[in-house]
């Protein structure tokens, strides 16, 4: 099992979009095992996107992530952290593939509604940002033998 940090960005929250984005991790069989809605801080925004705070569209992002609430949440699965990505789709929702998150509801490079982790490094990084260990509650959905063989 991996874990991935997903954050429904301020243009989720603000176009009540949250409820259908969950709705397609739980379709998917996808597991929550934290999620809370919080203010993100320009300090904590900073440490976020540590490698974009030189990039010229830097000041414009913190302006967008910090602008109204965010939804962070702690997402499990077999191979979630590449699985969350393809759902998700490109960066650009102009570019991200119909039948992904953002190709289907995104028409913007900045306001691409939903982040996750983009490979384990970042992923046990950004939990550790938003999350305190018992913050996350660990569990086994009674529907497991039903979403996948015992072998997989
Ligand atoms: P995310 O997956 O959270 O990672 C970095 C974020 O920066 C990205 O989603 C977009 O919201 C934003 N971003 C990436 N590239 C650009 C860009 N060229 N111009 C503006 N925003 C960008």
């Amino acid at each position: 099992m991996e874990r991935t940090l997903v954050l429904l960005k301020p243009d989720c929250v603000q176009r009540r979009l949250m409820g259908k984005i969950i709705g397609r991790f739980e379709e998917k069989g996808l597991n929550i095992v934290a999620m809370k809605m919080m203010q993100i801080t320009p300090e904590l925004s900073k440490k976020h996107y540590a490698e974009h705070v030189n990039k010229p569209f830097y000041p414009g992002l913190e302006a967008f992530v910090t602008g109204a609430p965010v939804v962070a949440m702690i997402v499990e699965g077999l191979e979630v952290i590449r699985v969350m990505r393809e759902m998700l789709g490109a960066t650009s929702g102009l570019k991200a593939a119909a039948g992904t998150i953002r190709g289907d509801y995104s028409s913007s490079r900045q306001m691409n509604l939903v982040h996750a982790s983009d490979g384990p490094e970042a992923a046990a990084r950004e939990i550790a940002l938003y999350f305190r260990d018992e913050e996350i509650c660990a569990y086994e959905p009674t529907l497991t033998p039903w979403m996948k063989a015992g072998d997989e």
